[in-house]
């Protein structure tokens, strides 16, 4: 049924209507038998796309499913998920990739877009179907091997290479497995030592970043950095843009807000990898979200049983929550980051380094995805409140700047004043 969406400030500047007609396109004209939606006082943005979302189906169906990930995107805002492919079985086959994306079209609150390994089983040795997958129905763009750095140089330089082919993207977990031992799990600093907690120093993550802006380089393919964490990761990143290599970068909202001193109360909740890093490289990947050095913010939304999370904190899982709650965190993490900013970093961006068509604008004739924010609403977070299965929500108790409110998605309402409708 046609919309109209009344009395929002589109992209936080001029009050306008939305119109959206019978087909779910946003149109310029008022339609006829339209229902209403009011947004006054409200900001639409375009629907947000997340580039990195862990929705653990197949496999994992306890901690979530692609239907509970796609109600809490939808809670948070977002049109479009990228479904990271360390399943059990991982999505390294046309047809895994296949089953996550009908899934995702059945569940029919956000579309579900499988990224495909870039190895098989996430071993690191030899390349997955990525061509295959590419020009399956599901039309895989973004290739990663995330929870894992695809560490063998020669591999990396094979996938970039393969990759052109059909214009996708590597999503580089950066982390060189050799300079951390296998039970690291937080920052290596001065805190980690005192607590006697095994770490990642910053280089690992560098080493991997710099190496490969370089074979993007010389392949003159695309790399995307998955969640950057350090200050030198951004000099690096920085620096390769400047010479015209094809490299784009996310940062995960927790890193924009929360730092490594919260292991100090040994709560496995703020486990995550990359890990929490200092509030110097917190200060320099908020420098550049808002300078554009960064591209996009990605959620790493990453679910987990409770039995797999309430550990010491060297045996919990890594990860936490955060598709319910990104836009909030970051406009209270970056609040200089204006609307039409956090529409290009959560929305028009993401939608460009995924190829995904029919995202990331509020321009007529496309899709209608918009959320619609109230800007000056201040929410403390319920963990139980959540319609995620999982409950490792490391803002529980906080109080965040801005609400979402309504999301429509391709002319529906999928959440109608915080509250999903149906299914
Ligand atoms: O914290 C994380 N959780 N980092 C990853 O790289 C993987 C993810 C997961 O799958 O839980």
């Amino acid at each position: 049924m046609a919309l109209v969406i009344t009395g929002a400030s589109v992209l936080g500047e001029k009050t306008a209507d939305l119109y959206v007609d019978d087909a779910g396109r946003l149109v310029d004209e008022p339609p006829a038998g339209a229902q209403t939606l009011d947004a006054d006082g409200l900001v639409a943005l375009p629907g947000l796309v997340d580039l990195h979302t862990h929705l653990r189906e197949p496999g994992r169906e306890d901690a979530e499913t692609i239907l509970t990930g796609s109600r809490a995107a939808a809670i948070g805002g977002y049109a479009a998920v990228l479904a990271m492919a360390n399943t059990s079985p991982v999505t390294d086959t046309a047809e895994a990739a296949l089953r996550v994306f009908d899934l995702g079209r059945e569940a029919g609150l956000v579309d579900v877009q499988p990224v495909g390994a870039v190895t098989k089983g996430l071993a690191g040795a030899e390349l997955a179907e990525l061509g295959l997958m590419a020009r399956s129905r599901a039309r895989v763009r973004v290739f990663s091997d995330d929870g894992k750095c695809v560490h063998d140089a020669r591999v990396m330089r094979r996938a970039l290479e393969y990759v052109k082919a059909f214009g996708g993207v590597v999503s580089q977990h950066a982390q060189d497995p050799t300079l951390a031992g296998p039970t690291a799990c937080c920052h290596e600093g001065e805190i980690s030592g005192r607590l006697g907690l095994p770490g990642w120093p910053g280089i690992a993550e560098e080493v991997i970043v710099a190496r490969d802006v370089m074979l993007a380089r010389h392949t003159a393919s695309r790399v995307h950095i998955a969640h950057v964490s350090t200050a030198g990761s951004v000099e690096m990143v920085r620096w390769a843009k400047a010479q015209g290599i094809g490299v784009t970068a996310e940062v995960t909202p927790h890193h924009l807000l929360l730092t490594t001193d919260l292991l100090e109360g040994f709560d496995p909740t703020y486990k995550v990898n990359p890990p929490l890093r200092p509030a110097e490289d917190v200060e320099a990947l908020r420098a550049a979200l808002l300078d554009g050095t960064i591209d996009a913010v990605a959620t790493d939304h990453a679910p987990h049983a409770r039995h797999d999370k309430e550990h010491a904190f060297v045996d919990a899982a890594f990860g936490m929550l955060g598709l319910e709650t990104a836009l909030a965190v970051v406009r209270t993490a970056v609040p200089d980051l204006g609307w039409a900013d956090v529409a290009r970093v959560m929305s028009a961006n993401p939608a460009r380094i995924a190829g995904l068509a029919g995202h990331g604008s509020l321009d007529v004739g496309t899709p209608a995805h918009v959320v619609l924010v109230d800007p000056t609403a201040s929410v403390t977070v319920d963990r139980d409140a959540s319609v995620s299965l999982s409950r490792n929500n490391p803002w529980h108790g906080r109080s965040l700047t801005s609400r979402v409110v309504h999301t429509v998605y391709a002319g529906r309402v999928t959440v109608r004043d915080g509250v999903l409708v149906a299914p």
